[in-house]
């Protein structure tokens, strides 16, 4: 028995954020943004109305109604984000209550692998079916960034990379022999953890163990205290991202573990039909595109008009992809990411 994947869906907010609209918040400028990451616009979830839940709902019901089953049918919900409604509890039991399923007492599993997040989902869900434990797993990536950005002229490396938006999967068992997930990769290294993180708030409570440039530890932070005053005060509740450490590493990782998939499978780059690199940032992909040898027409890349949504960004590229008619049945399509942590990690798939 394999994993395929029956229905997708995306959900992007209406909120077009464009780079011209960024400049008004801080000192940047559309042909910077653009040469740098490819980036021209991104969306921005409606405050006080969309959630990540929410626009996980959202694209979930269009991947149950396309998997041809009615969301009662989900045995098990997965759920990827680095931003979710709540510190806890997870997304994964707000998503079911929201899809009207606590009737049906299912298991809710959250993952905190941030880019990486669909495809280390990919390959749990794909442990849980090919042991016949569940038979309809959903699975979701669904990020607001917006909500916690630095909008300062000190956050601009990082703030004009993300978006908000949404993207889900029905996966079901498969007994076609040319259908299915081949295999899925996983790897991570922490030793550059606190690199591109959000530190806090935290339980840290002014200690961790990464390096000394992080300011910590820091005694002013009392041990036990999740978010102080000092943290507000400081702008220390925002993500930090060691742009280039990122760049040189996710451009070695990401060909490094498409080939690892592709050889565990007894394939070669050429049987790509399709990949769907995480939308990092377009040179990123590019460069991966290039080392790996592939026409454009076998990359997916809409990183231009999204941004970057973490672990939304491969199902709703993936998503647009099918949308647009680019995969048809029994093609090889490759998703692979790399992100904070680092981890990293690709998924084969024969649609
Ligand atoms: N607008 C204008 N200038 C800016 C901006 C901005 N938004 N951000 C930074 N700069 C300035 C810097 O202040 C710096 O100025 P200085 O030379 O006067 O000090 C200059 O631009 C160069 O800064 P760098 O950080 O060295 O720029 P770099 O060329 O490395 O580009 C970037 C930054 C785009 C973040 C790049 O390092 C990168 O793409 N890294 C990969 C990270 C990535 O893709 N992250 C995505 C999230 S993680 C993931 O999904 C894997």
């Amino acid at each position: 028995m394999k994993t395929k994947i029956a229905g997708i869906g995306k959900y992007l907010p209406k909120r077009v954020v464009t780079n011209q609209e960024l400049t008004t918040y801080m000192d940047t400028t559309n042909e910077w943004i653009i040469e740098r990451t490819g980036i021209e616009e991104r969306r921005y979830a409606e405050k006080h109305k969309e959630t990540p839940t929410t626009m996980a709902a959202a694209a979930a019901r269009i991947a149950i109604e396309r998997a041809g089953i009615t969301p009662e049918d989900i045995d098990f919900i997965i759920f990827a984000t680095l931003s979710p409604d709540y510190y806890f509890p997870g997304c994964g039991v707000l998503l079911q209550r929201e899809l009207g399923l606590t009737k049906t007492e299912i298991g809710a599993l959250d993952i905190r692998n941030q880019c990486t997040g669909f495809v280390y989902g990919m390959s749990v869900a794909d442990q849980f079916i090919k042991t016949g434990m569940y038979k309809n797993i959903l699975l979701v990536g669904s990020e607001m960034h917006s909500m916690g950005l630095d909008f300062s002229d000190e956050g601009r490396a990082v703030t004009v990379i993300f978006g908000d938006g949404a993207g889900a999967v029905v996966l079901q068992p498969t007994d076609k022999e040319n259908q299915g997930i081949l295999n899925t990769v996983l790897h991570s290294d922490g030793t550059h953890a606190e690199e591109l993180a959000m530190i806090n708030p935290g339980s840290h409570g002014g200690y961790h163990l990464g390096p000394e440039k992080f300011g910590y530890p820091d005694p002013s932070i009392p041990g036990g205290v999740f978010v102080t005053q000092k943290m507000v005060d400081d702008n220390m509740l925002t993500p930090n991202m060691t742009g280039q450490l990122v760049f040189k590493n996710a451009v070695v990782k990401f060909p490094e573990v498409i080939k690892e998939g592709l050889a565990k499978a007894g394939l070669e780059k050429e049987d790509i039909d399709l990949l769907v690199p995480h939308q990092a940032n377009l040179r990123i992909s590019q460069f991966v595109q290039k080392v790996m040898g592939l026409p454009d027409e076998k990359v997916v890349n809409n990183i231009q008009k999204y941004g970057n949504t973490t672990a939304a960004s491969i199902p709703i590229a993936l998503c647009e992809a099918y949308e647009d008619g680019r995969i048809k049945e029994g093609d090889l399509v490759c998703l692979a990411a790399f992100g904070s942590g680092f981890t990293w990690g690709s998924v084969l798939v024969r649609w």
